[in-house]
């Protein structure tokens, strides 16, 4: 596990230094053999404060390679594992960097002299392709390690690959790293129409395209939350970028990005699983510093499944009632469709209810690891290719549990919430790279849980 120290962010490269700072245990989430344990049963009620969306912080901690000057964030998850893994990756590339405890952080890409992200850093986080474009663009040059498949599918970057080479870019596959170069004079502004919709491509090329020359169109976009969050630094650091949220998005390039201070938007999926974390244990809960427009998918299955929602202010409530929550279909799909981050815990939350529902998965092609372990906790739960039809039982059994993902963990955290008897969910690395705090989170609402070695 990284660390930093804080640095002058306006200090020279050659201060930047990786080391352990005093206070590091409180920063970071220990994980390695950790285990999480749960005792089902316990109503939650209380008050959330959701953390800053991790999948949009490491793609606006990528864009800060775009300038030579300071970025400053707000509202930044540094406690999550994937930041902090992001963080050593940008060290590595020269950035002079601090993550505060109070959720900010500097970014400082003064100079870059090596435009190489290694295969040591990238492995553990494929989030890490995502310097490829800033690097591409900024430098003319850039070779990263490609990050492989993981636990929910193959996951290819060829989309990501495509848009630079419509943009001018010859790219080279060598022992395992993309070698990217612009051409003379730098990328040239392009039109890319993706075949399927990628948030990574989408952000990857949207970073690549703001210093191109010429304007870039980006056909069949994304249109995730994050990408407007991103979309909105990159023009509050000078590029000039119309369209976002929506299926095409269009780059003007410029020659040069300046700093800016950002605030990160709430996260999404956190959101999310809190509201369906109310649903299962009932109680009400209090998400704080977030939105309804984020989840707007979700509303509809957990009205319709029986739980009551409301904003005030910036604040989500969500309340259980007395009924007997109630079976009901999602399927999948980009923003602004189901969200596939959801799917899992939606999935445990169905485990429960009256009658069945069915949970079609059409963004990867193996997300269901969840399903063998959730069954070992007594879910009915029948998979057919993407689709699975789970049936409600009247109760889940504790056991001992593993997960492949960072949503799957999620889910399993859920189920052991109601399940009678003790839940150990291990390998909580994967919770410790996309939730902050959320054994203290769920803990101060009355939930039995906590960390064991
Ligand atoms: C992002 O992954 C998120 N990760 C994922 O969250 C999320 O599940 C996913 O978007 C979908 O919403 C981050 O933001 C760091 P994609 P990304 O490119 O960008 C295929 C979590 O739990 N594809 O939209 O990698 C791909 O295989 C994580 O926080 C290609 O074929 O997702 C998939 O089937 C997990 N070629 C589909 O597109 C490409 O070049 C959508 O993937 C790129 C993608």
């Amino acid at each position: 596990m990284l660390h930093y120290q804080e640095h002058d962010a306006t200090a020279q490269k050659t201060d930047n230094i990786i080391s352990i700072p005093a206070n590091a245990d409180a920063m970071t989430q220990s994980s390695g053999l950790e285990k999480i344990r749960v005792t089902g049963g316990k109503t939650i009620n209380g008050t959330i404060r959701i953390s800053g969306a991790k999948n949009s912080a490491l793609k606006l901690m990528c864009a800060t390679l775009l300038s030579d000057e300071a970025v400053e964030m707000t509202n930044l998850p540094v406690a999550l594992q994937d930041i902090q893994t992001l963080a050593g990756v940008l060290q590595q590339l020269g950035v002079a960097l601090t993550l505060r405890e109070d959720k900010t952080g500097t970014f400082h890409a003064r100079v870059i002299d090596k435009p190489l992200a290694h295969y040591d850093l990238v492995r553990k986080m494929r989030a890490s392709i995502l310097v490829l474009g800033p690097l591409l663009a900024r430098c003319g040059y850039a070779e990263v390690s490609l990050p492989g498949g993981c636990a929910i599918g193959t996951r290819p970057v060829d989309l990501h690959l495509m848009g630079m080479e419509k943009m001018g870019a010859t790219i080279t596959l060598e022992e395992g790293y993309v070698k990217a170069k612009a051409p003379e004079g730098g990328l040239q502004g392009a039109d890319i129409t993706f075949p399927v919709v990628s948030v990574g491509a989408t952000e990857n090329n949207m970073m690549a395209a703001t210093l191109a020359k010429g304007t870039t169109r980006l056909i069949n976009a994304a249109r995730e939350p994050e990408i407007v969050d991103l979309g909105n630094m990159l023009n509050a650091m000078g590029a000039k970028i119309t369209g976002l949220g929506t299926s095409t998005i269009t780059i003007e390039g410029v020659e040069k990005l300046h700093g800016c201070t950002h605030d990160v938007i709430p996260d999404r999926i956190e959101t999310g699983t809190w509201m369906i974390a109310a649903a299962l244990a009932g109680g009400t809960l209090r998400l704080e510093h977030t939105s309804l427009n984020l989840v707007e998918a979700l509303v509809k299955p957990l009205e319709k499944a029986g739980l009551e929602i409301s904003e005030e202010g910036d604040a989500i409530i969500a309340s259980r009632t007395d009924k007997p929550l109630k079976g009901t279909d999602i399927m999948t799909e980009p923003h602004p469709g189901f969200a596939t981050d959801l799917q899992a815990q939606f999935m445990t939350m169905l485990t429960l209810c009256e009658g069945a529902g069915m949970v079609t998965e059409t963004i990867f092609e193996n997300r269901f690891m969840h399903v063998p372990e959730l069954a070992r906790m007594g879910a009915d739960i029948t998979v057919q290719g993407n689709s699975a039809i789970v049936r409600g039982v009247k109760k889940l059994k504790g056991a001992e549990v593993m997960a492949t993902d960072l949503r799957a963990s999620a889910s399993l955290v859920l189920a052991g919430l109601v399940a009678e008897g003790t839940t150990t969910v291990n390998r909580i690395y994967h919770l410790d790279r996309g939730y902050e705090n959320l054994v203290e989170k769920l803990s101060a609402c009355g939930a039995d849980i906590e960390r064991i070695a």
